[in-house]
């Protein structure tokens, strides 16, 4: 502990990711003397660093290299030679990411955040105020207290007890982000997000994917007729699935790494040689070190902080946002709760919507979803109706050759308003914002019918789908 009095600040907040620097800057905007320290070397967190964008960049790179590979002569337009050059597509990622964590360093500056670089620890409370102490890179310690701690430190890529981590064959998100070369067969453990979206890249790149699964379906949170949408999808881009399989782990063999799994139903074994396996099966709270004892908070058996509505732990003036607490491990609602906790803090009525708050799965096509699934609708007990439109009858998405997918819309068979949308289809996170929208205004399927959709667009696929709930879409 360092010897010398604590630095005071009006809000301490630990973490710098999407909760804890959107925080930050609401928090100074509020007039807060704000700090947010920060272990990394720069800020933005799993989602700048090695989530989100990362991810995206090389998305989007490997989406080029199919649609120029596969793609293109349907268009008319004929290349020879396509060839992968790798390094180049590692280097504009990271030069993505370097720009926009130097932009979050630009934005705390700005607003004279005190940006702390080093590893934070809660070592006590005294009287109103709550001690951090910050461990810098190179071991130096720092002192600082204030009234109000917000903890924001993430989350990280939960191991297979039976299938640890080894940085180079059996890999997290982190490493499958930035591999040097195309693995010849990639093993997936899990149909979530992560093993989709990453498989995917892989497999645009070059490799073979096969995706080993729990359950008996892919992405199992969401509605399971647009996961189906996705799951077909994949099969037809050569990703291999073994769903209903557990992984029992791996050996290696002959140089070559062998993952064994058992198909749930028979107990029959299937072994499948590879290069790389990715372990994608969930990630898990980071309190790691964070020093929660010392002011007598302990985590749940997930891992995640208990908060009240207020985002407030048990413990007076200390806070938990993002991954941490309970809810989707998702930047924009860690980023709507940073706001939302500072707004509370400082007297304002911050507040998260729950029930809108938007999913999206970054594969092509892409699945973008807000509110209810059907199944969460049954489970419910709600009377529904359910309008459906393909993406195979909408005039754009014919003109771009992508014609995969459908949106589907649930509304309250009594009132119409809408209870959950669902798009499987191209570029559907661009068109998801608008059944946010009006689900955040309480608006009906009636509301969005109604609506002068622009022509051509995709988004008048959510118009027909709207149209459909009371079977009157008029392009089908
Ligand atoms: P996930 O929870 O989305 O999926 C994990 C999958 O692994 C599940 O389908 C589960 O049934 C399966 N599984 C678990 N144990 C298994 C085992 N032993 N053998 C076979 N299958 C097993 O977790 P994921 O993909 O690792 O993502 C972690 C978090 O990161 C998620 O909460 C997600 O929301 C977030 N994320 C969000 C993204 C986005 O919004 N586009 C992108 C990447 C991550």
């Amino acid at each position: 502990m360092s010897t010398q009095s604590p630095e005071n600040f009006d809000l301490i907040i630990i973490g710098g990711g999407p909760a804890g620097y959107v925080a930050a800057i609401r928090a100074a905007q509020l007039g807060m003397k704000t700090a947010c320290v920060e272990m990394r070397k720069t800020y933005g967190g799993t989602c700048l660093n090695v989530g989100c964008i990362p991810s995206k960049a090389l998305l989007e790179s490997s989406e080029h290299f199919h649609v120029a590979r596969n793609k293109l002569a349907k268009h008319g337009v004929v290349i020879s030679e396509v060839k992968l050059d790798l390094p180049t597509m590692m280097k504009r990622k990271d030069a993505v990411v370097r720009q926009l964590t130097n932009g979050i360093a630009g934005l705390l500056k700005k607003n004279q955040v005190v940006a702390i670089n080093g590893k934070g620890r809660l070592t006590g409370l005294q009287e109103d105020r709550k001690l951090v102490e910050v461990t810098a890179p190179d071991g130096s310690r720092r002192a600082l207290s204030a009234p109000r701690i917000l903890l924001a430190t993430g989350s990280e890529p939960a191991s297979l007890p039976f299938l640890p981590f080894d940085g180079q064959t059996v890999i997290s998100s982190t490493e499958a982000l930035a591999l040097g070369q195309v693995p010849q067969h990639l093993v997936v453990i899990g149909a979530g997000v992560i093993g989709l979206e990453l498989g995917s890249v892989w497999l645009r790149l070059g490799a073979k994917v096969t995706v080993i699964e729990y359950l008996d379906r892919v992405l199992p949170p969401v509605d399971r007729q647009a996961g189906a949408e996705i799951h077909k999808a994949l099969i037809k881009q050569g990703m291999e699935f073994k769903l209903a399989h557990k992984c029992l782990g791996a050996r290696k063999e002959n140089g070559h790494l062998v993952v064994e799994a058992e198909e749930l139903a028979t107990q029959a074994k299937i072994a499948l040689e590879c290069d790389v396996v990715l372990v994608a099966t969930g990630r898990k709270p980071y309190t790691e070190g964070l020093g929660l004892d010392a002011v007598g908070l302990a985590p749940d058996k997930a891992g995640r902080i208990a908060t009240d509505a207020h985002y407030q732990t048990q413990v007076p003036g200390i806070f938990a946002i993002g991954d941490l607490i309970a809810g989707p491990m998702l930047a924009h609602k860690a980023e709507e709760e940073g706001i939302a906790a500072v707004e509370l803090m400082a007297g304002q009525a911050g507040h998260v919507n729950y029930e809108a708050i938007p999913n999206v799965v970054y594969t092509w096509p892409e699945l973008a979803s807000v509110g209810l699934t059907e199944e969460e609708a049954q489970a419910k007990g709600a009377e529904y109706k359910v309008g459906t439109f393909p993406f195979m009858a909408n005039g754009r998405a014919k003109t771009m050759e992508e014609t995969e997918g459908l949106v589907k819309v649930i509304a309250d068979a009594r009132t119409d308003r809408v209870l959950g949308v669902h798009i499987v289809g191209p570029r559907a996170s661009d068109l998801i914002p608008e059944a946010v929208a009006v689900m955040e205004f309480g608006g009906s399927a009636e509301d969005i019918a109604r609506t002068c959709h622009a022509h051509p667009t995709l988004s008048e696929t959510v118009k027909e789908a709207a149209l459909a709930v009371h079977k009157r879409a008029i392009h089908m």
